[in-house]
């Protein structure tokens, strides 16, 4: 069998329930499925776990089964392969990459580091291992706040790729980080005015924004977080109505979570579809899953040198994740 296309393209017999055969390899194969919340909703309910870039690399972590299946993208695979380098890491389609990490190549930062001399480096998780072995210490959006506060005032940091999330944290931490110019391409595409309107078709509604977005959006939102966090803010808030900035995926958990609240997609600029997909997330379907399972590919692999320095920063933000309570 062979992966040239990125996945396993191998016929699958019609008459099979694959969602059924899924749960049955997965336990033959002691194999575990973990699922970012930007996946489709029906790979996000076959997971053994769903949750932000933070939690998926915790849980990768942990686990002790010798197959994960990384339903996400390729930066996701990279760090639960550095976590586990013993383990078979899947990912349904080695597609699946992120604009993001693509937007920072390895030997770019390199040169932008060297031009910066005496910064310490801090690297969003949207990142290609080799950024990551460039870096003294990564975040999530769940834990970069306080990682950035964790180094003093004066500190000199470089943060990377991230422009918008590295602002909006300069601006609540009143920090003065050197930023790469790197964006993601869904989280820019959100419409100031389209979420103006809605807010008036629906006063009262709650905006909640991812901080990848632009500051104008950001500017709109009552809660401002990653995934995992403005999904608990969804379920705790008494509030019904929620205008969602973020990739659409996630407001299949919060319907699940809070079947009698109402979760609207923030629209994108110039567009009438009303939601917002990450085209990269997005590949990952049940066919390629139960292919990438049956034949137990594609595998993630990272080359062993850029591992282990990639492991360093990886391994900073969990212990410091962990001492935070996060
Ligand atoms: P979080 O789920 O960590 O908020 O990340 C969002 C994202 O863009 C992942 O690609
Ligand atoms: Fe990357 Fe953006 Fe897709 Fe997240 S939503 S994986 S940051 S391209």
């Amino acid at each position: 069998m062979n992966v040239d296309k990125g996945y396993v393209d191998a016929p699958i017999d019609s008459s099979l329930d694959l969602k059924e055969e899924i749960v049955k390899l997965k336990k033959e194969k002691n194999a575990v499925i973990l699922a970012h919340y930007y996946q489709k909703g029906e790979i996000q309910d076959l997971a053994d776990y769903i949750g932000d870039s933070l939690a998926l690399a915790q849980i990768a972590a942990r686990i002790e089964a010798p197959i994960i299946v990384l339903c996400g993208v390729g930066f996701m695979g990279e760090t639960a392969k550095i976590l586990c380098p013993d383990k078979k890491v899947l990912i349904p389609d080695m597609n699946a990459g992120c604009s993001l990490a693509d937007s920072c190549q390895a030997q770019d930062f390199e040169k932008f580091i060297k031009e910066n001399p005496g910064h310490t480096v801090i690297s969003y998780v949207n990142t290609s291992a080799g950024v990551k072995a460039l870096t003294d210490v990564l975040v999530t959006s769940t834990n970069a706040r306080q990682i950035v506060e964790s180094f003093p005032a004066d500190e000199k940091i470089i943060f990377g790729p991230d422009r918008n999330l590295g602002g909006y944290i300069n601006s609540v931490t009143g920090r003065n980080m050197k930023l790469w110019n790197g964006a993601c391409h869904v989280h820019e595409q959100f419409s100031v005015e389209k979420i103006v309107e809605l807010k008036q078709q629906f006063p009262g509604a709650k905006v909640l924004v991812h901080p990848e977005c632009k500051d104008v959006v950001v500017k709109l939102a009552d809660k401002v977080g990653s995934t995992a966090a403005l999904l608990n803010y969804a379920v705790n808030s008494d509030e019904q109505v929620f205008i969602v900035a973020t990739e659409s995926g996630i407001i299949h958990e919060m319907t699940k979570r809070c079947p009698e609240k109402t979760f609207i997609a923030a629209p994108p600029t110039g567009s009438s579809c009303g939601c917002n997909d990450c085209s990269y997330m997005k590949l990952n379907t049940l066919e390629k899953l139960y292919n990438c399972l049956k034949y137990e590919m594609p595998e993630v692999s990272v080359d062993q040198e850029v591992a282990q320095k990639a492991l360093i920063p990886i391994r900073r933000m969990l212990d410091i994740s962990e001492k935070l309570g996060l």
